[in-house]
């Protein structure tokens, strides 16, 4: 991944959110993994939502919250967006076969990432998203 030299951004509004999601999605290569924490409705969805944008992803991006992960095809490089809210740790993730995705040439972004952080490379980028003071803000974390 292309550095991102950021450590704290106050996200004002969901258009912050996308500029964030577009910049994220520039900076992409090949296996790199995104590790999103943040509670309910803090933005993880829509923040992946704005990296598929960026990647040129033509389909609609739908939280695989019962799939646990959906893979898109359609971009500058393959997309897996996973929701691991249901699973209980990283070792259930690598069940359900998703090293082949860590490990392989497309983009890994995950929800919950922190229920499975113990087997997400080192080199993650993680992003801890939360609410700001305002409505409709939040604060994005890289970790
Ligand atoms: N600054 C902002 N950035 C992102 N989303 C925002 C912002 N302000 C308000 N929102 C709204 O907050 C909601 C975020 O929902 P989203 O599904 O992306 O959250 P989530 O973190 O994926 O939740 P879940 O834990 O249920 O998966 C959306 O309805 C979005 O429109
Ligand atoms: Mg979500």
């Amino acid at each position: 991944m292309k550095a991102i030299d950021q450590d704290l951004l106050l996200l004002k509004n969901e258009d912050d959110t996308r500029a964030l999601g577009l910049r994220i999605a520039e900076a992409l290569e090949s296996g790199d993994v995104v590790a999103l924490i943040g509670d309910l409705g803090t933005g993880k969805t829509a923040l992946t939502k704005y990296i598929a944008e960026g990647l040129g992803v033509a389909e609609e991006i739908i939280s695989p919250t019962f799939t646990i992960v959906k893979e898109y095809r359609s971009g500058r490089l393959p997309l897996y967006h996973f929701d691991v809210y249901r699973l209980g740790s990283g070792e259930e993730l690598l069940d359900i076969g998703a090293e082949e995705m860590l490990d392989g040439d497309g983009v890994c972004v995950i929800e919950w990432a922190d229920i499975v952080a113990d087997v997400l490379p080192e080199d993650a980028l993680a992003i801890r998203l939360e609410y700001a003071a305002n409505e409709g803000e939040r604060t994005a974390e890289f970790l």
